[in-house]
């Protein structure tokens, strides 16, 4: 499964870059407009640092419009991904913008029937969002369960699921459990996935029996 960061926060980015696991990065207009940057700045940064996908989300609300800004978008960068909201025209521009060889993610996806028409328009992901379908109390991942089932059920889809709105390593979890193609993730998510209280637990006690003889791993290797 492929790791996203859910974030526009170039330093989080380049730090978990730096490990070799992050597949590319998703942005929104809340995430950029919470950095207070200039958004072409952002947007080149970020592209700067990851080479995998980066969705950059329009901000028009008609067809026209989406087809304009993501054009621009798609421009800035190789692998800008151009995202729009799971509307009617947001399905016209994707339709478009996959025709002319731009990966489009459909964004704000929240029942099966959505993601479905997104695959028929050509998107290269569709966002499902789980968190604030959890908040409304309903079940966020039995909606990937679901479009998982239909997307299987036709070979010819080539559109990704993209788990959005994670909330904590659970959700991480039972989407790859389920085999969703991808999570984003905002960071402390991401950072979170490594911890375990008993691998602590047990490190501290490997650490400590170990200390206590005194010796040193480099010294052990080293012949006499
Ligand atoms: C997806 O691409 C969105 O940026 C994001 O996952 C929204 O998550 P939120 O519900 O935490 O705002």
């Amino acid at each position: 499964m492929k790791f996203f960061a859910d974030t526009a926060d170039t330093d989080e980015i380049r730090d978990l870059a730096a490990t070799g696991l992050l597949d590319g990065v998703t942005t929104n207009p809340s995430l950029v407009a919470r950095t207070g940057k200039d958004f072409r700045d952002v947007l080149d940064a970020i592209c700067a640092l990851v080479k995998g996908p980066v969705s950059a989300e329009v901000t028009a609300t008609d067809a026209g419009g989406m087809l304009d800004q993501g054009r621009g978008l798609a421009e800035v960068a190789g692998n800008v991904v151009v995202k729009v909201p799971l509307t009617w025209d947001g399905l016209k521009a994707c339709k478009a913008l996959s025709g002319e060889g731009v990966g489009v993610n459909v964004t704000l996806c929240f029942a099966p029937v959505q993601a479905l028409l997104a695959a028929k328009a050509g998107a290269m992901f569709v966002s499902p969002f789980v968190g604030r379908l959890d908040d409304i109390g309903h079940e966020g991942m039995r909606l990937i369960d679901d479009i998982r089932t239909v997307y299987d059920h036709y070979p010819d889809f080539a559109t990704e699921i993209l788990v959005a709105s994670v909330r904590h390593p659970g959700h991480v979890a039972e989407a790859a459990r389920i085999g969703a193609d991808a999570c984003t993730c905002p960071p402390a998510v991401i950072r979170k996935l490594a911890d375990h209280p008993l691998t602590d637990k047990g490190l501290a006690t490997f650490l400590d029996d170990w200390r206590k003889t005194g010796r040193d791993i480099r010294g052990a290797l080293t012949p006499a």
